[in-house]
């Protein structure tokens, strides 16, 4: 593997999933890969589980790691080419990737969707101006479309859970009070499509995720036919795709139950945190042995230890 930006640089999904298991049973079994290695964690925005997740996995395999918060501590970046430079943006991707892959063995960037214009955000213009600028590998920690190492846990997470070969998994719309991006519902679909689990996609009308997202499964706007017999159910919320970035409800019929778990198959609750209480979901769902939210968080040091031991394994 050379970056991780999403799905498609992943040539072995099965394969993928059976190193993840491998390392979760034995997670110092690569503890030499990283040895005199290093990587940067790059936020453009805030996180708890994916910055720690990533510190961690780097040291079971003893890789040496730094952190730039771009807001706080570094200079504000410009992406667009052949721009006059006198406003507040002091440095351009084209020194600031070129630098700190000089430094660094691998580099991981956060940078969510701004929600203000849809090309833009699609266009992956931050992940996209790293890929082209930076030496080194680049690993996607959450971009404007798409969270690829949030989806790899989920999988890992189902694939330790489920209890026939294809599950039934619904990914669930769910209110909440914010606009917030597309990314973490794109990358889980697309995940449960390519490892070929039933999957049903539910939300009201108007929050239709990009066709290349949702392919080929079945999209029901009806919250609780959709939970019926489900295996696992996936709740997250986003904001509209073609209405772009709007919040076109907060209907609080849509969060998620324990009436509502009760009309799945006995169905594991996830979700990929922070989750808001009782706003997306119920206390009573979040608190039961149905819910697998702190199981699929520690699974977080999983995926990104997998990635980065093929990246390193990669690297000469
Ligand atoms: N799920 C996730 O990416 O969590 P953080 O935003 O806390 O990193």
């Amino acid at each position: 593997m050379n970056s991780f930006l999403s799905i498609k640089d992943v040539e072995n999904l099965p394969g993928l999933v059976k190193d993840a298991l491998e390392i979760k049973k034995n997670p110092n079994m690569y503890k030499e890969l990283g040895r005199n290695r290093s990587m940067c964690l790059i936020f453009l925005n805030p996180s708890l589980r994916t910055r720690l997740s990533s510190q961690k996995a780097a040291f079971n395999l003893g890789l040496n790691t730094a952190v730039l918060d771009v807001g706080s501590q570094g200079w504000k970046l410009e992406f667009e080419d052949g721009i006059v430079m006198d406003g507040d943006k002091a440095e351009h991707i084209k020194e600031a990737a070129a630098v700190i892959g000089s430094y660094f063995d691998v580099v991981a960037i956060r940078a969510f969707a701004k929600l203000e214009d849809r090309a833009e955000d699609y266009s992956e213009q931050v992940m996209e101006s790293f890929k082209k600028y930076c030496p080194a590998p680049v690993i996607n920690m959450e971009s404007s479309t798409g969270h690829p190492l949030q989806a790899f846990t989920d999988l890992i997470t189902i694939e330790e859970y489920k209890t026939v070969e294809r599950p039934k998994v619904v990914l669930t719309w769910a209110p909440h009070p914010k606009a917030l991006p597309q990314a973490v519902a794109n990358s889980f679909s697309r995940w449960m499509l390519e490892a070929e689990f039933d999957l049903t996609v539910t939300h009201p009308e108007g929050y239709e995720l990009v066709d290349e997202a949702v392919g080929n499964a079945k999209v029901e706007y009806d919250q609780q036919k959709a939970f019926k017999d489900a295996d696992f159910v996936y709740a997250k919320n986003w904001s509209s795709y073609h209405e772009y970035g709007k919040v076109l409800s907060t209907d609080p019929s849509w969060m998620v139950t324990s009436k509502k778990m009760s009309l799945t198959k006995n169905g594991k609750f996830m979700h990929c945190l922070p989750v808001r209480r009782n706003v997306i979901v119920e206390d009573t769902v979040l608190d039961s042995d149905q819910s697998l939210v702190i199981q699929q968080a520690a699974n977080r040091v999983i995926s990104m230890q997998t990635v980065l031991k093929n990246i390193l394994e990669g690297l000469k």
